[in-house]
């Protein structure tokens, strides 16, 4: 039996663009007419998500602590209930993606959507320039678009749908906890020019008065948007315990993972 669908409808957060970029490659693949709902910025998140009747729902999200970030939920709750296929994709830095993709797989489950395809792909870490250096890089993107393409198969020949058995393999309900979130926020060198790009990639709205030396660090979620943005890199995290634990991570992170893909 085959599946009627029109249009895909690609749905992230992506602070520092390598989710971005994996769901740009994964919708070649796909071959359907995209529409891209980009929700990294707040004014992208006020307004409820229209999505077609026969439209491929692909959500995808970086990992924060092998779990997704918390936006994820206030992104979910912008979405409309139903049956409808979807794709779950998570981004990691090279670490580990834990419970994330558990964790989507759960939430459109929850609104109705049945899984074609779910994965967990690396990109660059946010905190970082060593782990997942440079990546997604060509190998990713080409795994992305087979991933897109196997999915689309799924979608268009087969009544198939993703269970979370094989997801449960390797990710566990109740997810892990949260760690405490570190009193930091970006600083902000000499090297501004006040040039606002930070201001305008927060996610968060957190600079106060749209001012880029001062942070709401109640607010901030450390992405690392504006540091891994700023053209004069003039934003980093002065925090010698975060540096070293950092350091600690990236030194027993060297090794290349690679992505992960699950289909029905
Ligand atoms: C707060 C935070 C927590 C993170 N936690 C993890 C993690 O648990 N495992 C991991 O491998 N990478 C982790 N990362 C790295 C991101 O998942 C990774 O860099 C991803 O590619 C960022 O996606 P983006 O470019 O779309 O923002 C974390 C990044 C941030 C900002």
């Amino acid at each position: 039996m085959s599946r009627q669908v029109i249009q895909c409808a690609n749905i992230f957060f992506s602070p520092t663009g390598t989710t971005r970029k994996i769901v740009r490659h994964v919708a070649a693949g796909l071959a359907l007419p995209p529409r891209e709902l980009d929700m990294t910025l707040p004014t992208a998140r006020e307004q409820k998500i229209f999505l077609e009747r026969e439209e491929l729902a692909l959500l995808a999200f970086p990992v924060y602590g092998g779990r997704l970030p918390k936006i994820a939920l206030e992104i979910f709750n912008q979405l409309p209930n139903g049956r409808r296929p979807a794709l779950a994709l998570v981004v990691y830095g090279n670490r580990a993606y834990e419970d994330a993709l558990l964790e989507l797989f759960d939430l459109c489950v929850q609104k109705g959507y049945f899984l074609v395809g779910a994965a967990a792909f690396i990109g660059e870490h946010s905190y970082s320039h060593v782990m997942g250096q440079n990546r997604p890089d060509p190998a990713d993107e080409e795994a992305a678009h087979q991933f897109g393409l196997s999915a689309r198969h799924c979608l268009l020949t087969g009544d198939k749908v993703l269970s979370d058995k094989s997801l449960l393999a390797e990710a566990h309900r109740p997810y892990r906890k949260y760690s405490a979130k570190r009193p930091i926020s970006p600083d902000t060198s000499r090297k501004c020019v006040g040039c606002l790009l930070c201001v305008k990639s927060c996610p968060v709205a957190a600079f106060v008065d749209n001012n880029p030396r001062q942070v709401d660090q109640a607010k901030c979620i450390l992405c690392a948007a504006c540091v891994k943005l700023c053209p004069e890199k003039a934003k980093s995290f002065n925090d010698d315990d975060f540096t070293d634990d950092m350091a600690v991570m990236a030194a027993a992170n060297l090794d290349r993972k690679e992505p992960v893909i699950h289909l029905p």
